[in-house]
């Protein structure tokens, strides 16, 4: 079959590899109908590429339709039309049981001392293989899954496998009170699908923060009050007090991670860990972080007293330098992590309609062939084209 190989920093390309087949009994086979590039997909581009190996199948966000199934595999039925959580778990565990899926006790990756196995995610995640890919050997299958109806394009329901999901999270753990104000830096994907979100809740206020043209603009579109960076690199902070009464918003959603914009201290660890060999490169991002803390820093800042910040950019340092006298006299309330799919699911299918409320049906900005993921990285990576999603079609 053809998939998306990662070649080294920067570079993948589409080629021809082993055809994946059923290798335990809860393994099921799907040919992938539709299969998204994410945010996520550019740190193992370039900052993680210490944990990635040439030849790694890239890709987390599929869907398409059960091909073949293994003998322990549930309900789950040759052409069922299903959408694949990036995270591999298996619903019986005791983290599965308290909806902690992406902690799952069964493919957690102890050699590593990650949590539940994703696909496409480096070593650090198991190295298994993704779904940028005409085929995709789902492990786990009776329960990684998310079955979805007949009927509507693909794009109704593609991001179940990701986009909704961590942007529900993102919201849900900012725990903005009713009538209260969020802040989301980053409208890449997720920031944009978060302010979406939060649009169907009572929160009264959304205030959004990047630095990219089109990408103000498709939220200011829709409702959103964005303030450009580009302007106010130096005094975020204050620009958003003052436009929240002086005390600052109640929640921030930081959206971005560590490809943030802003902070060069870091950058060139990035740049010298992924031209150094793997032996000596992966312990210096361990021990150095990889990180650029600049969205993280602001979101300390931005945030009110005893407010709560809520992480759903991927951080991957080890020993990252935080704030912390800020952090404790504020009293700031910190959640983050990978977000639980399949909880979230329930909350988001009733807003999967026609009347379409988050804008699922026109969300990507392009629609490409599998064979051009290379220049779909390359578009998406730059923020280029006024690309901000990609849909790839095996
Ligand atoms: N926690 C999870 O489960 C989960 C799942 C998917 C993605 N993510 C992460 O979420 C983050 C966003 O993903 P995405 O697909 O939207 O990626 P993206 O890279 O397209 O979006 C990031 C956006 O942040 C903007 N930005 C950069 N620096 C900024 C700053 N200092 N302040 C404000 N905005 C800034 C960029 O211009 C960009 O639009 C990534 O870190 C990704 O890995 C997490
Ligand atoms: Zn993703
Ligand atoms: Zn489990």
């Amino acid at each position: 079959m053809r998939a998306v190989t990662w070649q080294g920093p920067r570079k993948v390309s589409v080629d021809t590899v082993p055809d994946p087949r059923i290798e335990q009994p809860t393994d099921a086979i799907i040919k992938i109908t539709s299969t998204n590039i994410c945010g996520s997909d550019l740190h193992l581009y370039q900052p993680l590429a210490p944990f990635m190996s040439e030849g790694d199948v890239m890709g987390h966000e599929p869907m398409g339709v059960v091909q073949e199934v293994g003998s322990e595999t549930g309900d789950l039925k040759v052409g069922d039309r299903v959408v694949i959580p990036f995270q591999i778990s298996c619903g019986h565990c005791y983290m599965c049981d308290q909806t902690l899926y992406t902690q799952c006790e069964t493919t957690q990756v102890k050699e590593m001392g990650t949590g539940a196995a994703l696909f496409g995610f480096s070593k650090l995640y198991g190295e298994v293989p993704g779904g940028q890919a005409e085929y995709l050997r789902v492990p786990q299958a009776q329960f990684t899954h998310i079955l979805v109806p007949e009927g509507a394009p693909d794009d109704r329901f593609v991001y179940l496998s990701d986009v909704l999901p961590t942007a529900y999270q993102a919201v849900e753990y900012a725990t903005v009170p009713e009538g209260g104000t969020l802040v989301v830096l980053g409208l890449g994907p997720i920031g944009d699908m978060a302010t979406r979100i939060a649009q169907t809740k009572p929160i009264s206020r959304v205030i959004a923060v990047d630095l990219v043209p089109e990408r103000l603009a498709r939220a200011r579109a829709r409702g959103v009050e964005v303030v450009d960076l580009n302007e106010h690199d130096d005094d975020l902070g204050d620009v958003i007090r003052e436009m929240t009464g002086g005390r600052g918003p109640d929640s921030v959603v930081d959206a971005v991670g560590m490809e943030a914009h802003g902070s060069p201290g870091a950058s060139f660890i990035q740049k010298v860990a992924g031209l150094l060999p793997d032996v000596v490169a992966r312990p210096l991002m361990e021990k150095a972080g990889v990180d650029r803390l600049a969205a993280l820093y602001s979101a300390i800042d931005i945030v009110r007293r005893g407010g709560t910040v809520s992480l759903i950019g991927v951080y991957g340092g080890m020993m990252d330098p935080l704030p912390m006298m800020i952090m404790f006299d504020k009293q700031i309330q910190l959640r983050m992590g990978q977000a639980n799919v399949k909880k979230w699911v329930p909350d988001i299918m009733p807003l999967l309609t026609d009347e379409d409320p988050l804008g699922v049906d026109s969300f990507a900005t392009h629609r490409l062939p599998l064979d051009q993921a290379p220049h779909a990285y390359d578009i998406f990576q730059k923020k280029a084209d006024g690309a901000v999603k990609i849909i790839l079609k095996p």
